[in-house]
């Protein structure tokens, strides 16, 4: 489905009814990469994945940047009549729900922080990020799906579900250089999150795979440690894509963190 915002056209899925919980994807990913969550979404929650800006059928956002997106996460609920929303996202995803928690955190009515982190770019990171920029613009999606892929999937995925590292390979190369480029720099000059950490009052749940070598467990630690309540699950067999490489046991931690919330009265 696609819908015009005051910031452009958003192009998501949508699965299920009632409190609304917006799932935001990694790079370079696109919508399709919460395809097992939108199977089954947790009773009473209606699921929203949406292509972040450029990726997809999403139109790009002009000054690429963790606020600008996160301004359109709020347009799009702002479209769809959506009042309060629990958000979740992975790695980049997840940068942008705690920049959504920055600086929209009245709409804001849980964080899933999926195989993410909260620390800006080192100098070194920053830089090849720069360089990835130039790879793209120069070879194309081709190029950076091949320079992502190892880190993508755990060895364990790696070894015995060659399908997985298969549908994430044709969805990485369906990205634009346009999309890719932006996006590198979202991620370039993404502020420090860990000071806003402690300002969370929202159910949070953390997750990552114990097999993560993009995002170790220890940046998911440090955000639990960080975030006030907040729930830590490490997730075995499963690298940095965890939703997707452990689908069963990411979707029953996903469902009874929605129900839990949902009970609360935070949506
Ligand atoms: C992602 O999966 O979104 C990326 O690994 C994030 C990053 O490169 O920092």
């Amino acid at each position: 489905m696609i819908v015009r915002t005051r910031l452009g056209r958003v192009g998501f899925d949508d699965a299920g009814a009632g409190a609304a919980v917006v799932l935001l994807h990694g790079f370079p990913h696109d919508r399709t990469l919460w395809t097992p969550q939108l199977r089954s979404p947790a009773a009473g929650a209606r699921y929203l994945a949406p292509d972040l800006p450029g990726f997809g059928e999403s139109d790009r956002l002009a000054d690429p940047s963790l606020d600008t997106w996160a301004d359109g996460v709020i347009a799009l609920l702002d479209t769809l009549g959506v009042e309060r929303a629990i958000i979740g996202g992975l790695s980049m995803g997840g940068y942008l729900a705690l920049a959504c928690w920055r600086r929209h955190p009245i709409r804001i009515a849980g964080l899933v922080l999926a195989d993410s982190r909260a620390g800006a770019d080192t100098p070194e990171a920053r830089d090849r990020r720069v360089e990835m920029q130039a790879v793209a613009r120069a070879q194309g999606a081709g190029a950076i799906a091949e320079r992502m892929a190892p880190g993508m999937t755990g060895k364990t995925t790696r070894e015995t579900r060659p399908e997985v590292t298969a549908t994430l390979d044709t969805m990485m190369r369906r990205a634009t250089p346009d999309a890719l480029v932006d996006a590198l720099q979202v991620l370039r000059d993404r502020p420090d999150a860990t000071p806003s950490l402690p300002t969370i009052t929202v159910p949070t749940l953390i997750l990552c795979g114990d097999e993560d070598a993009l995002t170790p467990v220890a940046e998911s630690r440090a955000m639990h440690e960080a975030i006030p309540g907040s729930r830590l699950e490490v997730l075995r067999g499963a690298g940095h894509v965890s939703n997707v490489e452990a689908p069963s046991a990411f979707n029953r931690l996903l469902s009874a963190f929605v129900t839990a919330t949902i009970r609360s009265g935070q949506t």
